[in-house]
């Protein structure tokens, strides 16, 4: 079904509880809801946004259409919770009706200030030409859970030399200055990252551009972070317009980052390696971080892109938020560990050990649709070895190694029903280990796969039916000794049992 102009800015104020309904009962009947994960009640879930620590609580809020599998009218969705796990569904936290987020209430961040949880998010404008006006503004949250908007945008005009894709601003605070940096494209159609600096969040200086070497890197960087770590600085973002170049920059649109010296903000230069890739899977993108209160630096993604078509379409849903990973540096590299506190959600435990040789082995307790699994390889002479995931009789997900390209290889070829197909169905990564150690999280319609102790991750979402659960271990042309832990998954407390009325409205 084609989606019209009219059908894509529908308000979901404006639709009546028997609709609403109708369109949650259509999403619950769907084979593949995720079970721990963020997802939306109904329509379509992008990127994160105002992940924040605040009055006791993390939150995390995202882009939503309520109405259908589709990019139209955007509001930010609330959900928050105590220890990172267990998600409540809070409602909609900003709705899009004011004259400076009419078309959308877009991506941005949120920090604690002055005691209340103050947002910044791009507000989306079209005018009847439908040309694009973005202004940037502030909504400030209080203890008792309400958004209140600014009535004036905090800025409210693109700078000269940018054109009007200019948007997702990120906050931090620094000694006593507040700073923001917002994704931008220069007219020239090269993408970057602008830097303004306020001292009370009203009032915001353009600082100028952030000084990279990537002065033609894509035509757009959206969803910008920067924070420091280990003594370094790290510049997040997503650039659209890479072309593929070997293994790399296989997805619609990209994300990754700069490691390199502290951001020098009084000239704004930032001298750093070379852009990695966060994940090598098929679907993350706009990822956003927060600092917790013991000062972890955690990391959310959207596991999903845009334009591209997914099975759950027809149930009038898509996409959900990764797990949330600590980052840290190791090496000159980021590393991505799942946050320490999943492990609250380790049900029933199987082990297994062996060694395989050129052969492919089930063992008892090693199925499933939902769980989380550890499994070390060692000793090997096998010129490929691995697991199979979510396997059936015609179905499975395989992430390998293969020792003598030494790349993991995460592989969708027969994961189920197909999905953006136009970008090919193998990822891969090169790393050169003898120790190999998956770290798996499985979900009803995902992968998340830890390699290394965060080296590299793999997020994809697969579509297989339901009864391939197999979980099998393979080596070919030689053998190899592996240990495995697998943990059923607990559902995530909170999501399911809520009527599609609370979920909408505060
Ligand atoms: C990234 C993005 C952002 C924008 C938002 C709109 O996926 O395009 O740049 O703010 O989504 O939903």
């Amino acid at each position: 079904m084609e989606w019209t102009k009219e059908q894509r800015y529908r308000r979901v104020e404006e639709v009546s509880s028997e609709e609403m309904k109708e369109l949650t009962e259509k999403v619950n009947s769907c084979q593949w809801r995720q079970t721990f994960h963020i997802q939306p009640p109904t329509g379509l879930l992008n990127d994160p946004n105002g992940f924040s620590y605040y009055n006791g609580e993390y939150h995390l809020f995202y882009q939503w259409f309520p109405l259908g599998p589709v990019h139209g009218l955007k509001y930010w969705y609330h959900t928050k919770s105590k220890d990172l796990v267990h998600w409540e569904n809070v409602g909609i936290g900003i709705h899009p009706d004011t004259e400076f987020d009419s078309h959308g209430a877009y991506s941005g961040s949120a920090i604690e200030y002055d005691g209340k949880l103050h947002i910044l998010y791009t507000g989306n404008t079209r005018d009847e030409n439908w040309i694009r006006h973005p202004y940037q503004c502030l909504a400030i949250m209080g203890e008792d859970g309400v958004v209140k908007k600014s009535d004036q945008p905090i800025i409210a005009e693109v700078p000269a030399g940018y054109t009007d894709h200019f948007r997702d601003p990120k906050v931090w605070e620094e000694g006593n200055v507040l700073y923001t940096i917002i994704g931008a494209q220069r007219e020239n159609e090269t993408g970057c990252v602008l830097l303004y600096s306020s001292s009370d969040f009203r009032n915001w200086k353009l600082e100028g551009e952030i000084q990279t070497e990537l002065e033609q890197f894509g035509y757009m960087w959206e969803c910008p972070d920067y924070f420091e770590l280990d003594n370094q600085g790290v510049l997040i973002f997503s650039p659209q317009g890479l072309e593929a170049e070997e293994d790399c920059y296989q997805n619609i649109y990209q994300s990754g980052y700069l490691l390199g010296d502290k951001l020098d903000v009084s000239n704004r230069l930032f001298t750093h390696g070379e852009f990695i890739e966060l994940d090598r899977g098929f679907d993350f993108y706009a990822q956003q971080t927060m600092q917790t209160p013991d000062g972890r630096r955690i990391l959310v993604g959207w596991m999903g892109l845009p334009e591209i078509e997914y099975p759950t379409d027809r149930n009038e849903w898509a996409h959900c938020l990764t797990l949330p990973r600590e980052l840290s540096v190791r090496d000159g590299k980021l590393i991505q560990q799942p946050v320490k506190e999943l492990q609250a959600l380790r049900g029933q435990q199987s082990k297994a050990a062996d060694t395989i040789n050129n052969q492919t082995k089930v063992y008892t307790g090693f199925s499933g649709t939902a769980y989380e699994m550890i499994c070390e390889f060692e000793n090997q002479d096998a010129v490929e070895f691995g697991l199979e995931l979510r396997a059936g009789k015609q179905e499975k997900t395989v992430i390998k190694y293969d020792a003598l390209q030494k790349k993991i290889v995460l592989d969708r070829t027969a994961s189920g029903e197909e999905v953006g197909m136009l970008y090919g169905t193998t990822r891969k990564c090169s790393l050169d280990a003898r120790k190999i150690k998956f770290h798996v999280f499985v979900d009803t319609s995902s992968v998340e796969i830890f390699i290394n102790d965060g080296e590299e991750v793999f997020t994809s979402r697969i579509f297989p039916r339901n009864h391939s659960e197999e979980i099998r271990f393979f080596a070919r042309e030689g053998q190899v000794s592996f240990q495995a832990v697998k943990w059923e998954r607990e559902q995530m407390l909170g999501q399911a049992e809520r009527s599609s009325e609370e979920l909408v409205c505060r």
